[in-house]
């Protein structure tokens, strides 16, 4: 049953029942049309509440349905037929009430929900706009300068916001009740939003809004059409307004952009314990110790902190513990000052967070996170020690950005409680957790770093070892590209420049500079011993290392940051570059944009491939979800191997060839990908 009705004297419960989320697909439409068109007809019955479940009112359309051609019936027809159904309708929200379940609510006289309320119209986010008539309703009952930035955004917001912006017309614990009991007098003298006037105009909303979305959601098509529909209900007559709404939503679901973000929304909600782990019970964490409280471990601890978890962070010695006390309070601090957690609630929550020198005191944890210095005799010593002094079941896991989890884990007696959490920066923010999987990782272990992802609200992606697991793997040679198109011919603030158009809020150099240099410095420095020799080399970046150009927590880097404040081009960086190009006998040359841009994506489509091959990721939408959570990679190009699938794995090959034969010992494609192409596979179906 996608739908319940129930009479309660003269009252209608009309409940959407589609579990877990009340998504409204094929079903749950014919159901809810059939019951509003046979209303009319119902003379006994004098309101309708239109409810979902304690859970969730509607999440929204199925976008599943969103691949093939539009199912009858559709939603505006629903949406019509509530709003025409000649009694009075109230929507009764509990838990999300979102795109198409909001535009549901909008059919109704009145709007009441619970205080967990989640609403919004979310529809750019999957590349379309609201098609049921959200981008006309909305404006007409708050006005366009209200509506314009959650339609554009696809802003959620809750209940009492919403409240506040005229979106619901009261909170109620119990919304059901609250309509049921509702006085009917003045709300049946209400007007239905379809019959409302046209909302007054306000250009420079309208133009804020254009602005917005040109600077932070750049390269989408879908904010900038649903801009252009709330701009046009201030003009254009209802139905001719709902025609062009439904004619840019069809067009929109075709989309590449549509897709790609179709397939991340996807990607994300499978991204959770494999189904051969769902038997094993995780261990219960109700205490953990992080190791080293620097920019990781800090930020690690708040975000377990916040999670309910006790914390106690292990330093060196004093001078550290204070360092990690200050790093801390300052995470407490932003988030008082974001107004995230009131100032009581943050000085009970750091004031149960230990900060200890040594293992002396160490509490008995069920988790270890360690994030000391990226350096393998510190690891080993550190998981020692943990070894020694925690209870046999803990689960001992390392934040290592490179380093060899195997080998970190043969130096304690129980290497099957080890594994790698690599966080991203900053920890209590970044949505990626790359679980890294040793070869002795026991699957309690696997079970419990899924079972923390979900705690953390993390997004979780399965991951082997190798240097750098999948993310910072793909990131060294997006880099190491890079620096060897720099040399040959452009500049970073050139290449920057490129990336940031592709979609990357920003380029590989000024991210650099954002991490700091050094940690890549002593990466490449550990792989010196073991490089190919053949392979180019640009030593460029440690370079600038020596000098002390460090990135932004120096002032310089690949930029200059006078003041602290944003980047500044530094042209003697031009000179050093084509002074190392002179010492490496490399006569600079011209590139053009698309060159760049196609020789940095490929080389990291084509690492990818390696990564598959080598069974460090299981699948490719899991490669999509570590470029566009951990490293900036757009989304609405659906990650790099949606990308790749995109523009055509042939095509990509042949690129690789051709790169290959002008370079063989940097480019070699990648045997995965010629199998593909050979057998016309697709990625989609590839596991590892
Ligand atoms: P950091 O230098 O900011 O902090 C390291 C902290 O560990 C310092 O406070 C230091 O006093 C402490 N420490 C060093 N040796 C210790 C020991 N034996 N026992 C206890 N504490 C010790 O470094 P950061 O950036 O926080 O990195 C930590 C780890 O996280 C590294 O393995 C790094 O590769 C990894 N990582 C770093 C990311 C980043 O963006 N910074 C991102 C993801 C992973």
């Amino acid at each position: 049953m996608s739908v319940r009705v129930e009479v309660r004297a003269e009252s209608m419960i009309v409940a959407l029942d589609n579990p877990p989320v009340n998504t409204i697909g094929q079903k749950t439409r014919k159901a809810l049309l059939e019951i509003f068109v046979e209303l009319k007809r119902k003379d006994k019955i004098s309101r309708v509440v239109l409810t979902g479940s304690a859970r969730a009112f509607a999440a929204g359309a199925d976008a599943r349905e969103f691949d093939g051609p539009p199912l009858e019936p559709h939603l505006p027809d629903v949406v019509q037929a509530i709003e025409t159904c000649g009694k009075p309708c109230i929507a009764a929200i509990s838990g999300p009430a979102l795109g198409g379940g909001y535009e549901l609510a909008l059919a109704c006289l009145c709007r009441i929900a619970s205080p967990d309320a989640l609403l919004g119209l979310p529809e750019v986010t999957l590349g379309v706009v609201p098609g049921s008539g959200g981008t006309q309703r909305l404006p007409r009952l708050i006005g366009v300068a209200s509506a314009v930035p959650l339609i554009s955004e696809g802003r959620m917001v809750r209940a009492k916001e919403a409240l506040g912006l005229g979106l619901i017309d009261r909170i109620a614990d119990d919304p059901v009740d609250c309509a049921l009991t509702l006085d009917l007098t003045s709300l049946v003298k209400r007007q239905r939003l379809g019959e409302v006037a046209k909302p007054a105009a306000d250009d420079a909303a309208i133009e804020a809004a254009r602005e917005r979305a040109n600077k932070r959601m750049s390269g989408q098509i879908a904010p900038q059409r649903a801009i252009d529909l709330v701009a046009l209900s201030v003009h254009a007559n209802f139905e001719e307004a709902l025609k062009r709404e439904r004619e840019t939503f069809l067009a929109l679901r075709q989309t590449e952009q549509a897709r790609a973000l179709r397939h991340i929304f996807f990607a994300e909600r499978s991204a959770r314990l494999p189904s051969n782990l769902k038997a094993v019970s995780p261990v219960d964490i109700k205490q953990a110790v992080v190791v080293g409280g620097g920019t990781m471990g800090a930020s690690i601890a708040y975000a377990l902190n916040s999670a309910g978890i006790t914390v106690a962070i292990i330093e060196t010695d004093e001078e550290a513990c204070e360092r990690a006390k200050a790093n801390v309070s300052k995470l407490f601090t932003d988030a008082i000052n974001r107004g995230i957690v009131d100032k009581k609630k943050a000085a009970d929550r750091q004031s149960a967070m230990s900060i200890l020198v040594g293992y002396d005191n160490i509490p008995p944890a069920d988790l270890a996170v360690e994030a000391a210095f990226e350096d393998m005799a510190v690891k080993k010593q550190v998981f020692t020690s943990l070894a020694a002094t925690l209870p046999a079941h803990s689960i001992l896991a390392t934040n290592t950005s490179y380093l060899d989890i195997n080998e970190i884990a043969r130096s304690i007696p129980a290497p099957e409680r080890v594994l790698g959490l690599h966080f991203f920066s900053p920890a209590h923010i970044m949505k990626l957790l790359e679980i890294v999987v040793a070869e002795k990782t026991g699957p309690e272990a696997l079970a419990t770093a899924f079972g923390l992802a979900a705690r953390l609200r993390k997004i979780p992606v399965q991951a082997g070892v190798c240097d750098g697991f999948i993310g910072n793997r793909i990131l060294a040679r997006y880099r190491e590209v890079a620096d060897s198109i720099m040399i040959e011919g452009s500049l970073p603030w050139v290449i920057d420049e490129i990336m940031v158009d592709f979609g990357y809020p920003m380029g590989p150099y000024e991210a650099q500079d954002l991490s700091g240099l050094d940690i890549a410095h002593a990466n490449r420095q550990r792989l010196a011993a073991t490089r190919d020799p053949r392979r180019r080399y640009v030593a460029i970046a440690d370079r600038m290392v020596e000098e002390g150009r460090l990135g932004k927590k120096a002032g310089v880097g690949w930029y200059r940051y006078p003041g602290g404040g944003g980047a500044v081009i530094d042209p003697l960086l031009e000179d050093l570059i084509c002074e190392e190009a002179h010492f490496a006998k490399i006569s600079r040359r011209e590139f053009t944009h698309e060159e760049i841009c196609q020789r940095l994506l490929t080389a990291m489509i084509n690492e990818a491939f390696d990564i598959l091959d080598d069974n460090i990721a299981s699948k490719a939408a899991d490669i999509d979800l570590v470029l566009v959570h951990g490293y900036g990679f757009p989304r609405w190009r659906g990650g790099l191997m949606h990308y790749a699938q995109n523009i055509g794995l042939d095509k990509i090959l042949a690129r690789v060839e051709q790169y290959s034969r002008q370079d063989p010992a940097n480019w070699q494609p990648s045997p995965l990908l010629q199998r593909l192409v050979q057998e016309g596979g697709s990625l989609a179906d590839y596991k590892a």
